[in-house]
């Protein structure tokens, strides 16, 4: 089992990513409501957030509704959103304890009132806390972000706020939900999916990937701890050689 102290604390990811995936799937193997997996994945959200904040990993980003899941049943939306908004009044003294800063990505405008002020509240009373940076990605996907940004930067050359030869990819990243972080350097997925499922498809260009079979209730810090000992044991080499990076 992996343990804390077997991590290398200098090579640990900057920015780590998650897909919480399997809450429904926890629920079905306990004979229990799928309402009740999400309510046990809020406590691995706990438990992780934690975790990484303790390890001084600067950014935390949880893939917590997707814009596919709208798609959902209307109840277990409508659960999800609920459970939102308590999450977030409950976790509030674990993010100020933790002097973690709560950001949110993802078209947030679609967000039920109720949930858009609490997740502003939160925002804005831990806005100064530097320790860590936690991402909600909210009705967040992949492509809707993609074609917001093609929209704002070719109404820029429009307006001749930017001209088309200067686009690179730091005009793209500048416009992106994702603006204020940095690249995703590990990507866990728990439940066995091994898919990305519209999730920053640019931001994890050379994201490490790991998929364990953990549902995420199930996800615990021994897990975690067991993704980042697998990553600190990989040769990230963005296209090089081997021999280049040792040189
Ligand atoms: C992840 O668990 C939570 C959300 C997507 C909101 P699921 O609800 O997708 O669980 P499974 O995949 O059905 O087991
Ligand atoms: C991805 O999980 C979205 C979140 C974890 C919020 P899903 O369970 O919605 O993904 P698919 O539909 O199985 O790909
Ligand atoms: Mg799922």
């Amino acid at each position: 089992m992996a343990q804390q102290d077997q991590l290398d604390k200098k090579t640990l990811p900057k920015h780590l990513a998650i897909i919480m995936d399997g809450n429904g799937r926890w629920a079905k193997q306990q004979g229990l409501l799928r309402a009740l997996g999400h309510e046990n994945g809020t406590k691995s959200v706990r438990v992780v957030v934690e975790a990484c904040a303790e390890l001084n990993i600067p950014f935390l980003t949880l893939y917590a509704f997707s814009t596919e899941n709208w798609n959902r049943p209307k109840r277990e939306v409508e659960l999800l959103m609920k459970l939102l908004v308590s999450s977030l009044k409950k976790e509030i003294k674990t993010l100020q304890d933790n002097e973690i800063k709560l950001t949110a990505i993802g078209n947030l405008d679609t967000l039920p009132k109720k949930v858009y002020k609490e997740l502003l509240e939160v925002i804005d009373k831990t806005k100064d806390n530097t320790n860590m940076t936690l991402t909600l990605a909210l009705s967040y996907g992949s492509r809707e972000e993609l074609v917001k940004t093609v929209k704002e930067i070719s109404l820029k050359v429009k307006n001749n706020l930017i001209s088309r030869d200067a686009i690179d990819e730091s005009v793209i990243n500048n416009h992106l939900y994702t603006r204020n972080l940095p690249d995703v350097d590990l990507l866990i997925r728990t439940s066995g999916e091994q898919r990305i499922s519209n999730f920053l498809l640019w931001q994890l260009a050379y994201a490490e990937l790991y998929f364990t079979d953990t549902l995420w209730p199930d996800f615990t810090k021994t897990h975690l701890f067991e993704a980042l000992l697998n990553y600190q044991n990989r040769e990230r080499r963005f296209g090089k050689t081997s021999e280049q990076l040792k040189r």
